[in-house]
């Protein structure tokens, strides 16, 4: 039961009518529906360079990615791509994530009001990054402070938009930025910080050379002061079992990103090291656009599960499908707000179809599944096979925000 845009209750219409009489009812029989999903990385200005061909994370990021992103000094262009990206978010079910913008404010103020145009749920930031890129991509330490506080107290807390303080990775800020970095995560005891880590062999070689007096990867931003239970770092792939521990000590979060890892050819990130019961870290699902290849977080669960595979481990659709909402509401520190349907939490949510396609259809011939396993059977099949043809709808606060058009068989 929804009211003002907030689960109000939860439970079978028997029961909740019981309580508060009748209540007027959208039905979606032999439908699934879910919290909306939560991507923990992606990058917005990428949106136009997906699919990029040949190249690992440094060549790629010379060859497609900065030039792609010196247009957005634009406001306009920027608030172009921001809708339309919003847009495909939607149709894909995702209703929350966590953005890069690029250097310039005029992108964060581009995706801030598109987002709260729409009544999402977003958090992004503007990338700092004052060396080893275009000199039309780079700021200074003294313009990032200046301007990150400003976006801050313009957007951050505005209706559902958060932000988060973007170093961009280890080898694009100076010590003296990633200290501004610091300085600003301090002084805002609520804003997020993101960036990238240990993704790439040449990356993690690069960064060892520019910090020589770091111990690790994690530890060149933990000297900085940037690790912490607001931090969230893209991939991971190549961190050690020390700095997993950091990581799980400092309460910070990794988002897992397989489809940009597997195109990049970066590696394989070890979920169950991730996962050790002993040494927990919190861990969300990233589709990392445009490195990724899907803004579909069922087709990143796909991609999740056969990185699982290639390292002899198990990732079940129950499982890849907590990584996407409630795993990764606590990767941000949303859990308050969205991630299941408690009481009190914000009613973005999404109409799976188990059956959308004639193929799944034919793989998942139960309308209604009667046990758990059946069940756990039929969300790792729609997360093998699902795409945005499996979003039947999507609600924000309540409200009916993308509905699938009729398919093609049915
Ligand atoms: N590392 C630094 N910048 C980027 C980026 O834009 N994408 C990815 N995948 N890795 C990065
Ligand atoms: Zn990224």
């Amino acid at each position: 039961m929804i009211e003002a845009g907030k689960i109000k209750a939860f439970g079978s219409y028997a029961d909740l009518e019981a309580t508060y009489g009748a209540i007027p009812i959208t039905a979606y029989p032999h439908q699934l529906i879910t919290p909306g999903l939560i991507d923990t990385h992606i990058h917005f200005p990428q949106t136009e360079m997906i699919a990029s061909y040949g190249e690992q994370l440094l060549t790629w990021l010379n060859t497609y990615t900065f030039p792609t992103e010196t247009q957005f000094a634009d406001f306009d262009y920027s608030a172009k791509v921001a809708d339309l990206f919003l847009a495909e978010l939607i149709r894909n079910g995702t209703t929350t994530a966590l953005v890069f913008a690029t250097v310039h404010p005029q992108s964060v103020d581009a995706f801030f009001t598109a987002a709260q145009r729409r009544n999402l749920r977003m958090i992004t930031g503007k990338v700092l990054m004052d060396r080893h890129a275009p000199e039309n991509l780079r700021d200074t330490p003294e313009q990032s402070y200046g301007e990150s506080k400003a976006l801050i107290e313009k957007w951050h807390g505005c209706d559902r938009l958060r932000y988060a303080i973007t170093p961009r990775f280890a080898a694009t800020s100076s010590p003296e930025q990633l200290k501004v970095a610091a300085q600003l995560l301090a002084e805002f005891p609520d804003v997020h910080l993101q960036t990238h880590i240990a993704e790439n062999l040449d990356e993690v070689a690069w960064v060892r050379s520019l910090f020589p007096e770091a111990a690790s990867y994690l530890d060149v931003y933990d000297r900085a002061g940037l690790v912490g239970p607001r931090s969230l770092f893209a991939h991971g792939i190549h961190l050690s079992a020390a700095e997993f521990a950091r990581l799980s000590t400092t309460e910070a979060a990794i988002a897992f990103c397989p489809t940009s890892n597997l195109f990049l050819g970066s590696g394989l990130f070890k979920i169950e090291v991730a996962k050790n019961p002993d040494q927990p870290v919190k861990v969300g699902l990233g589709t990392d656009v445009g490195a990724g290849t899907s803004f579909s977080l069922l087709q990143t669960g796909n991609e999740a599960y056969k990185v699982a595979q290639l390292r002899q481990q198990k990732l079940s659709g129950l499982q890849t499908l907590f990584l996407a909402t409630l795993g990764g509401a606590r990767a941000l520190n949303l859990e308050e707000y969205i991630g299941n349907f408690e009481p009190g939490k914000e009613a973005d949510l999404i109409v799976l179809d188990r059956r959308a396609t004639p193929l799944m259809a034919f793989r998942n011939p139960v309308e209604n599944p009667t046990s758990l396993e059946q069940l756990a059977d039929q969300v790792f099949a729609l997360m093998i096979l699902g795409d945005d043809r499996a979003i039947a709808a999507t609600y924000i606060l309540g409200e009916l925000a993308h509905q699938r058009d009729a398919l093609p068989g049915f």
